[in-house]
C-alpha cells in the first residue's frame, strides 16, 4: 500500500547570519503507512522540527521529495490542498494560540480558511472531533486565556483534527505539561489514531514517549537518522552506539511501562 508520508533523500540547508551553510537535515528517508505512528528522536538541534515543518510544506526541502498520499509538496501550487491533508500540532500551547479567540473560533478556522465551509455547516465536524478530544460544548465560548496549559494543548489538537487530516505532526507534545497531563495527552493521540486512522509523525527528545505511542522509531543525531525500524528492533535490539546511550539514559521502567500492555485509550 502507498505510504501516506514518504521521505526520499531530504536535505534541508539554512544559511546563518554570517552566511554560512548549516546542514538542519542530510539525506533522510523514511516513510509512515497508514495508521501508523513513526517517533522521531533525538536531541536538542538534531533538526527533528525541521524535518517535521518539511513533511507538511511549512518549508521547503533543499534537495530530495516530500511525498504526501504520493504526490510531490512541492508540485503543489495551492498549499491549502497540502494543509487540508496534513496538520502540524505546535509544541507551545501558550505561543501559537491567539490567548483572545474563544475556543469555537480558533477551531472553525480551518474549516472556514482551508476548506470554505460555511459556519453554519461546521456543527456535524465540530461536534465529532470535540467528542473524540473529550472537550465538552460549554468550553467554546470560552476564551483561551481562561483555559490551563492541559486544555489550550486539547484545542490545539482538535483544531489539527477539524479539517480531518491523513497526516498529522505532534511536535513534543507533551513538554509543556506536566506529567498527570503527559499521559493524557498519550492516550488521546492512541484514540485519534484509532477512530481517524490517522497517519503521525512524533517528535519528541523523551524515548519512553516513543516507546509508549510508536510503530515505528528513527533516531535523530547531528541531522542524520542514524537508526530507524521498527520500535522493538530499535529498542531491544540497537545498532548504534548513540542509540545504546539513549535507552541507558532512559529509566527502564519508562520503557518496560510501555510495552502495549497498559490502558487502551
Ligand atoms: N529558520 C532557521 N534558520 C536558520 N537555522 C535554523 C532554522 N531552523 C532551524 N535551524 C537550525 O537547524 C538545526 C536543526 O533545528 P531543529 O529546530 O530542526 O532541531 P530540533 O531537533 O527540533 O531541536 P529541539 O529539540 O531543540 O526542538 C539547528 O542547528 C537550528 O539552529
Ligand atoms: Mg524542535
Amino acid at each position: 500500500m502507498q505510504p501516506v508520508m514518504e521521505l526520499k533523500g531530504v536535505s534541508k540547508y539554512f544559511t546563518d547570519r554570517r552566511g554560512r551553510i548549516i546542514t538542519a537535515v542530510d539525506n533522510v528517508s523514511f516513510s509512515i503507512g497508514k495508521g501508523e505512528i513513526l517517533g522521531l528522536v533525538g536531541e536538542s538541534g538534531s533538526g527533528k522540527t525541521t524535518i517535521g515543518r518539511m513533511t507538511v510544506g511549512l518549508t521547503r526541502a533543499s534537495k530530495g521529495e516530500v511525498l504526501l498520499d504520493g504526490t510531490d509538496i512541492a508540485e503543489v501550487k495551492n498549499m491549502k490542498k497540502v494543509w487540508t491533508k496534513a496538520q502540524f500540532i505546535h509544541q507551545d500551547p501558550y505561543s501559537s494560540l491567539d490567548p483572545y479567540m474563544t475556543v469555537k473560533e480558533v477551531l472553525e478556522r480551518p474549516l472556514s480558511y482551508l476548506m470554505n465551509i460555511a459556519k453554519q455547516e461546521q456543527g456535524e465536524r465540530l461536534d465529532e472531533v470535540l467528542r473524540v478530544i473529550g472537550l465538552r460544548n460549554s468550553y467554546l465560548p470560552k476564551r483561551l486565556q481562561e483555559l490551563s496549559g492541559g486544555e489550550r494543548q486539547r484545542v490545539l489538537i482538535a483544531r489539527a483534527f477539524m479539517p480531518g487530516p491523513v497526516y498529522v505532526v505532534a511536535d513534543e507534545p507533551t513538554s509543556m505539561i506536566d506529567f498527570i497531563h503527559r499521559n493524557s495527552v498519550i492516550v488521546l493521540l492512541r484514540k485519534l489514531r484509532s477512530e481517524f486512522s490517522t497517519s503521525f509523525l512524533l517528535i519528541t527528545h523523551d524515548l519512553s514517549v516513543a516507546a509508549d505511542l510508536c510503530d515505528t522509531i528513527g533516531i535523530m543525531h547531528n541531522a542524520h537518522v542514524i537508526e530507524y525500524g521498527p520500535k522493538d528492533q530499535v529498542l531491544t535490539n540497537p545498532k548504534e552506539s548513540y542509540t545504546k546511550e539513549l535507552l541507558a539514559a532512559t529509566p527502564d521502567n519508562m520503557i518496560a511501562a510501555s510495552d502495549g500492555h497498559q490502558e487502551k485509550a
